[in-house]
């Protein structure tokens, strides 16, 4: 029987719950799921790749009951090549508001030019998760805002660590 294979690109800097939830309701749909952390060396990235992958590790081994299919590989240049290496079927992409889609929409329209064998399909984020994004998870707390519900504990233990807090 043919296998699916699913691939959730990111940057993933760093993980956060709304890319969790994703990534349990991904590997749900497909029978192998790989989590790509996005190396891309011109983004400014608060962790390394090493340490992006690292995390991402650490909460697919804290859910590996649940997340019995999914792995994570890092990957340098084009996502469709990537893709390609993995014989993925589809590619899982987060959608949280409207302002997403513009940016979503000609990734995907690009991506389709590609290889258009390769769908991209959207996971709607759950309504608790909305309004997450590593983004403003990194700038509010190097403004010593509170992001305790933002991303799991050892993502906020790195975090606090990485921006040298003791909280
Ligand atoms: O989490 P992000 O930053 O929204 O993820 C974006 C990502 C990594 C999926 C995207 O930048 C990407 O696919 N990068 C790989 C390079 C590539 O294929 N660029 C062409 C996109 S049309």
């Amino acid at each position: 029987m043919k296998q699916i294979i699913g691939l959730y690109p990111g940057s993933f800097d760093p993980i956060t719950n709304v890319h969790l939830d994703i990534i349990f309701r991904a590997s749900k749909i497909v029978d192998t799921l790989v989590v790509g952390v996005a190396v891309n060396e011109n983004k400014k990235h608060l962790f390394d790749m090493k340490e992006r992958t690292k995390l991402i590790e650490e909460q697919l081994l804290i859910n590996k009951s649940k997340l019995t299919n999914a792995k994570v590989i890092a990957f340098d240049g084009l996502l469709m090549n990537f893709a390609e290496k993995l014989n993925a079927n589809v590619i899982f992409r987060g959608l949280r508001a409207v302002s997403d889609f513009d940016y979503e929409f000609q990734m995907t329209g690009m991506n389709a030019r590609l290889n258009s064998n390769i769908e991209t399909v959207f996971l709607m984020a759950s309504e608790k998760h909305q309004f997450i994004s590593s983004r403003f998870v990194k700038e509010i707390s190097l403004l010593d805002g509170d992001v305790k519900s933002f991303i799991p504990k050892e993502v906020f233990n790195k975090l606090n660590e990485k921006l040298n807090k003791n909280k």
